[in-house]
């Protein structure tokens, strides 16, 4: 019996992490076998990389945009070759935190010609989708202000975290490149709001997730 792969996408501050917790304890209760992943970040590999890549701001050096597209897609390829690929062939239901989606609207935000995007993700993929991806959809308006609450919770270095103007106009392309996504792949993405409380938006999940589950001969019922 062939997997399940599941993305779950969205801006910052949208809710992803706990909607995967929920999602995956949900099916972990109906005895499913569930692998819950991320991306950068889910191999030792990946570790390695996410570290890199999200504390490069520290190294004060700016990065060119094709050497950081090529690190998530190192850590994409490590991550398809060691975890998904081998969850799929041994039946698992795979849940991941961002996957390619991200790279489309984070980079391509950026400035990663389109072209570019589509040659990459053809070599890394080599034909590999998600079957559902779960897109939490926000105004990163909102969104981002949920981080800085959390950022100043966290206290430390973390409470000194601010979006500015410029990082929320990013923020907002973001989002326009996730909901042509959507659009583009209705049969693939699950656009949710994600600014309905969070029992909400599990079920919202759950709606589209069931059938999905059903029809690989799971039984979730
Ligand atoms: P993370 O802490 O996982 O953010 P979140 O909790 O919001 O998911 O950090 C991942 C960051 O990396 C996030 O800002 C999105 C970015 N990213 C890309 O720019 N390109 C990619 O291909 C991926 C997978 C993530």
């Amino acid at each position: 019996m062939q997997g399940v792969f599941i993305t779950i996408e969205g801006v910052e501050g949208s809710g992803k992490s706990t909607q995967l917790l929920r999602l995956s304890e949900h099916l972990r209760r109906l005895g499913l076998p569930v692998v819950v992943s991320k991306e950068p970040g889910g191999t030792a590999l990946g570790r390695e990389l996410r570290r890199l890549l999200l504390e490069r701001h520290d190294s004060g050096e700016t990065w060119c945009s094709e050497a950081e597209l090529l690190l998530f897609y190192a850590d994409r390829a490590q991550h398809l070759e060691t975890v998904i690929r081998p969850s799929l062939a041994g039946g698992k239901v795979i849940l991941v935190d961002r996957f390619e989606d991200s790279t489309r609207a984070y980079q391509g935000a950026s400035g990663v010609a389109e072209a570019t995007l589509d040659r990459l993700s053809e070599l890394v993929l080599r034909g590999l989708r998600p079957n559902l991806t779960v897109l939490l959809d926000m105004d990163p308006e909102v969104s981002l202000q949920r981080v800085e609450v959390r950022n100043l919770a966290l206290g430390g270095e973390f409470a000194e975290t601010r979006f500015d103007e410029a990082e929320l106009d990013f923020h907002r392309r973001v989002r326009n490149r996730f909901l042509v996504i959507a659009q583009n792949h209705p049969n693939r993405v699950a656009l949710v709001p994600a600014r309905d409380p969070v029992d909400q938006v599990e079920t919202a999940i759950w709606v589209r997730v069931a059938p999905l589950l059903r029809s690989a001969g799971f039984g979730v019922d």
